[in-house]
């Protein structure tokens, strides 16, 4: 039965489940269809002009890969998952093995860092310019174990991660109860 599908007892039981293993809940991803993923077109549309100065992007749990048609026309596009979503995806585990060594110069990291465990290592990894986004628990208050989320920073705590690990907030927004940030070295 898909993620979705299970009741909010079930999502959260599994979740904390695999929290507790520190695995990555590829349950909830492997059936990702356009439908589900509709939701978060508008966070593509202003992610997508932010990473207009880049010729290359990579985009990390690219997912059914919303961001790529508001790109800028002629951008290298590179899509990375957990989950292979086409014959080009590099797949990855990110709980689980290092950043590709993908040579592009922008990184869009949205809708991810939720589910990682390790939020400082990704941004070590990183080079370039980076777009991402979050729910901080400043501004959401859903349940974080009902959507598999496996990490909880508040707007400050994750800037305080992204000045540690080299990164200076260029632009920031707001979007409902996502943050989404463009950081550069
Ligand atoms: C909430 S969706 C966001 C999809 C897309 N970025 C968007 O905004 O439309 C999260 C995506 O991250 C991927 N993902 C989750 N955990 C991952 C991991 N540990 N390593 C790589 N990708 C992961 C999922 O397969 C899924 O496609």
């Amino acid at each position: 039965m898909a993620f979705r599908d299970l009741s909010k007892a079930e999502r959260v039981a599994l979740a904390t489940q695999a929290i507790a293993e520190r695995r990555s809940l590829i349950e909830r991803w492997s059936d990702l269809q356009l439908p589900d993923a509709l939701p978060w077109q508008r966070r593509a549309s202003i992610v997508g002009p932010l990473l207009g100065d880049c010729d290359s992007v990579a985009d990390l749990g690219c997912g059914v890969m919303l961001l790529r048609p508001f790109l800028r026309p002629g951008t290298r596009y590179v899509p990375v998952d957990i989950v292979a979503r086409d014959e080009e995806t590099v797949v990855v585990d990110l709980n689980q093995q290092p950043l590709p060594k993908l040579d592009v110069d922008g990184w869009a990291v949205v809708g991810l860092l939720e589910y990682l465990y390790d939020v400082p290592a990704l941004f070590r990894a990183l080079t370039g310019t980076v777009v991402t986004t979050y729910n901080p628990v400043d501004l959401s208050d859903r349940p974080r174990a009902e959507n598999a989320w496996v990490n909880s920073y508040d707007t400050e705590g994750l800037e305080a991660v992204f000045a540690a690990t080299g990164w200076r907030v260029v632009v920031r927004e707001t979007l409902g109860a996502q943050r989404i940030w463009k950081l550069t070295r």
